[in-house]
């Protein structure tokens, strides 16, 4: 009992020594972001605690939804809010906010409209694409084969001419846009075109770059023929952990139905209703967020590049989304060397800016991040580095882009 007291209260402490540790971060990490006071108030509420599931039944000859718990009437009509904002924001003709993450999101349209046996296309993950669609992960595991569509490594986009013939010749059944590393646009139009006239569907992952989308300052895949759009919630979008799906409404009865007890039982409500908070924040503020965003990762990528460290894309003006790529020798131990100074960045030479941005940062501390970055680089005194470090980010600690309901 002693033992588990103790085991107790350290994790209580951990998790206290995380949040203090983390706020004294820069965190460039381009998968993740903070949430507004108000939809963590909702990721912490009662509704994490409860279920909820309308099945058809037949009442008098007449299929109805009905409940199959009792108790659930304040989260269905949340649900309901929720879904309907997302619409809204995406144009979209319908939505579900079930995925429990991006990868389940993912797995929808896989579940949906393939069969075992059925080829599906996807950015290679050596091109950038999202290591879910590798060969021996979902795919396989759905008994799916996959094959990887011609990229132009030197501009990050899908060549068209190439994925055309291949798509005329392989008759993949879906081409999934996916990229863990979308610095750029990539051809939905004209991928469309092609889709159309092979019976193949298109679906676009827009985990990364959800938040863009939603605030108008990336492409918008629904409105270029994208059937599907899957996704995380939490990258660049600033929601809660967590997946959702929208499409176009002829879509809507096949991919409500490849989820419940295929993929998900319990959706988490809690997460549906911090998600529905944020949706309403992008509705506001997004606009404003996403374009702050993209001329940080610019001027971000601009500055490093003008101090001397190797940036990807400079002919491209480094990149029209949240995150620029650096291209200096082992991303490792460069990874490494910034966790000591408090700089917080993936193994893979990505850096995202969604998260300082939303934490009120622009182009003049982006400047300032450049140095610290290039200082680590080039052999500074760490100690003096984590000292500017936790400096800078005392100045930003608040949450913006979010409504403020004690005013
Ligand atoms: C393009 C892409 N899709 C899907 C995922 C999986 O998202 P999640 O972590 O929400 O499951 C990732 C993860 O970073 C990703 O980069």
């Amino acid at each position: 009992m002693e033992d588990l007291k103790s085991d107790y209260l350290e994790a209580v402490e951990l998790i206290g020594k995380h949040e203090e540790w983390r706020l004294k971060c820069l965190n460039l990490i381009p998968s993740e972001n903070v949430t507004s006071p108000q939809v963590r108030k909702a990721l912490s509420s009662d509704l994490g605690h409860r279920y909820s599931f309308n099945e058809p039944v037949e009442v008098s000859g007449e299929r109805i939804l009905s409940n199959f718990y009792c108790g659930t009437r304040y989260i269905d009509e949340i649900v309901e809010i929720g879904e309907k904002a997302a619409c809204e924001l995406f144009d979209s003709g319908f939505s579900d906010l079930r995925p429990l993450s991006g990868h389940m999101s993912d797995m929808v349209p896989l579940i949906a409209f393939c069969k075992p046996g059925d080829i599906v296309f996807a950015i290679s993950p050596e091109n950038g694409g999202y290591p879910g669609f590798q060969a021996g992960n979902l795919p396989e595991t759905l008994s799916l084969k996959v094959s990887y569509l011609p990229f132009r490594e030197e501009e990050n986009v899908i060549d068209v001419e190439a994925a055309a013939k291949k798509i005329e010749a392989e008759k993949p059944r879906l081409v999934i846009i996916s990229s863990s590393f979308p610095t750029f646009p990539q051809p939905v139009k004209e991928i469309k075109e092609v889709c159309m006239e092979n019976d193949s569907l298109i679906i676009y992952d827009a985990s990364h770059v959800l938040g863009l989308i939603a605030g108008g300052r990336f492409q918008q895949p629904l409105v270029e023929g994208a059937d599907l759009m899957v996704g995380s919630t939490h990258k660049s979008f600033f929601g809660p952990q967590g997946g959702l799906i929208l499409g176009h409404e002829r879509y809507r009865e096949e991919v409500k139905e490849a989820i419940p007890f295929k993929l998900v039982d319990n959706p988490h409500f809690n997460r549906i209703a911090a998600l529905t908070l944020a949706m309403f924040e992008m509705k506001v503020y997004g606009k404003s967020y996403a374009g702050q965003v993209i001329r940080n990762s610019k001027a971000l990528g601009k500055a490093l590049w003008e101090q001397g460290v190797k940036v990807r894309f400079v002919e491209k003006e480094f990149t029209e989304s949240h995150m620029i790529q650096i291209n200096e020798p082992n991303h490792l131990s460069i990874a490494l060397k910034l966790e000591k100074a408090n700089i917080i960045v993936d193994k893979a030479g990505r850096l995202g800016v969604n998260e300082v941005t939303r934490r009120g940062m622009r182009e003049g501390e982006m400047e300032k991040i450049a140095s610290l970055i290039r200082n680590v680089l080039k052999g500074g005194n760490i100690q003096e580095i984590k000292g500017e470090v936790e400096k800078l980010t005392s100045e930003f600690r608040e949450v913006g882009y979010c409504f403020d309901l004690d005013k």
